[in-house]
């Protein structure tokens, strides 16, 4: 890119005195120099040269706006200056384009504040120049002697000015005229609807090219997501495995040796005590089988909807892991659509896990609200957050590395909801809201049920619950089995 510098001095030597702008502008001498005609013919050759432009490379009818400019005015050089603002903040015209003598300066640039396409802005009008570096030393860096400039200026953007355009002499025998001011006139009414045009194509090149790189982030989130499920099913099928051995396997075990005692070569009689362990072993079973299938799919779920399994799983975490919960839902809450109900169920279980796991948070509040809009889920808990990274990565992305979080987001975006995440040093807060058809008569009140530790044991099914205790770990895993057997999360 050419500098504009005040390296070397071409203005004749009898005008080194302090210099005003009114010693370089010489506007008002165009309304008596004597005007040359028309030149009808290279007019409409130049409009021919423009159409054709336009037709074959819209990207160079700048240039070629630039070069017509030179041609038309018997100009030395022509330019275009486009207002912009540096990194630092600075406002600047630059020199995209030129033609003629000063071409190899293209890309230079001067300030918005102190030169003579400044003076012109300022003027809202065409400006004529004569030796406009003696004002303005830093022209002086150019090759050749600036004679003349006339500066017109584009039209603008509404109210954003978008620069000037341009034409120099740099011999003393040529003086522009009113007629130059007419033919850059309307060169710069051209260049300025080819700007407007070339912006709007920029912006919707932009625009698309923002719009692909979110489907492809979004599609490599999904990708990673669906690894980071089968990789979880593999992991919850070793788990439940696990549990059905040890658990239901050796009662199971231990039932066979006994009755197998009975029937065998010992024949030995059915004892009270035998029967005891034989029945302690079935119900040992049942409780096991009872647990693991409840944790799979809750039978309370379908059969009495979601406030009644969400009171049932609540109470459950609260026993299991000890931390107090506060469910707080509509009074008389109605059923809602299933598929609502079990992405609800699912929201809960999934963001009661990462409090357990992750929060370090003593209590959780669990809120449900329905209204015209639709249902809204929230859960709060008051521990150290998510990691500032692990947020903004699930915000841009979609996801964490984890499945629950992005799992549940895919769950609700089905059901055309949305999931928003806060997060700070003081908790997470967590707020599904999913769109109903109709949600029929609403109810304002509401209704408070808090959980901890100490009431549990009125809540529920202790024993039942006992059984829960053990399988935390599984039932983490498990609040996703839903989604892998019936291909959630793969939502394209
Ligand atoms: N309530 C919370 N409090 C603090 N950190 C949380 C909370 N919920 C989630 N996180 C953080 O966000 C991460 C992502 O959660 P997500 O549920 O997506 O995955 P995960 O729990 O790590 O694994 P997965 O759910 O797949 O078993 C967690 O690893 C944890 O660091
Ligand atoms: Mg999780």
């Amino acid at each position: 890119m050419a500098e504009l510098s005040s390296s070397s001095n071409s203005v004749p030597t009898y005008l080194n005195a302090p210099i005003r702008l009114e010693d370089v502008l010489v506007t008002s001498e165009l309304d008596s120099r004597p005007q040359r005609s028309a030149d009808v013919v290279a007019e409409s050759k130049a409009l021919r040269q423009l159409s054709q432009a336009m037709a074959a490379s819209p990207d160079e009818l700048i240039q070629t706006l630039i070069e017509l400019g030179v041609q038309l005015c018997r100009a030395d050089t022509c330019g275009l200056s486009l207002l912009e603002t540096t990194p630092e903040g600075d406002r600047i015209f630059r020199w995209t384009n030129l033609a003629g003598t000063l071409s190899a300066h293209v890309g230079g640039v001067t300030p918005r504040d102190f030169s003579p396409c400044g003076v012109c802005l300022d003027r809202h009008a065409p400006q004529l120049l004569e030796y406009p570096s003696r004002l303005f030393q830093y022209l002086n860096g150019v090759d050749v002697p600036i004679v003349e400039a006339l500066i017109i200026p584009l039209v603008p953007i509404g109210d954003d000015p978008l620069g000037t355009i341009w034409i120099l002499s740099h011999h003393e025998e040529r003086r522009f005229d009113s007629e130059d001011v007419r033919m850059m006139t309307s060169l710069a009414e051209f260049t300025s609807t080819a700007l407007r045009l070339l912006r709007s194509k920029e912006v919707e090149r932009a625009a698309r090219m923002e719009a692909e790189a979110q489907v492809a982030q979004r599609t490599s989130a999904l990708r990673r997501l669906s690894i980071s499920l089968l990789q979880s099913q593999d992991e919850e099928r070793r788990r439940i495995a696990r549990e059905l051995h040890d658990s239901v396997g050796q009662y199971l075990t231990g039932l066979k040796l006994n009755l197998s005692r009975l029937n065998g070569a010992e024949h030995q009689p059915l004892t009270p005590e035998l029967l005891a362990e034989c029945l302690h072993a079935v119900d040992e079973c049942l409780t096991e089988t009872r647990t693991i299938s409840y944790l799979l799919h809750p039978p309370l779920l379908d059969e009495a909807g979601f406030a009644s399994a969400a009171r049932w799983y609540v109470n459950g975490f609260t026993e299991r892991t000890g931390i107090r919960a506060r469910l707080d839902l509509p009074p008389e809450l109605s059923r809602l659509p299933r598929g609502v109900e079990l992405t609800l169920f699912r929201i809960l279980q999934e963001s009661l896990t990462n409090v357990n796991r992750h929060s370090g948070s003593q209590a959780v509040e669990i809120h449900l609200n329905v209204d015209a809009e639709g249902v809204t889920l929230q859960v709060s808990d008051f521990g150290h957050g998510i990691p500032a990274e692990k947020l903004e990565r699930f915000r841009q992305m979609g996801t964490t590395g984890g499945v629950g979080l992005g799992g549940m987001m895919e769950r609700i975006a089905d059901l055309g909801g949305e999931l928003k995440v806060q997060s700070n040093g003081h908790g997470t807060v967590l707020t599904a809201t999913i769109p109903l058809p109709l949600t029929g008569s609403l109810n304002s009140a509401r209704r408070s049920v808090t959980t901890d530790s100490a009431e549990v044991g009125q809540i529920g099914n202790g024993g039942h619950h006992a059984g829960l205790c053990q399988k935390e770990s599984l039932l983490a895993l498990m609040t996703k089995t839903h989604e892998l057997r019936h291909g959630r999360g793969h939502r394209r």
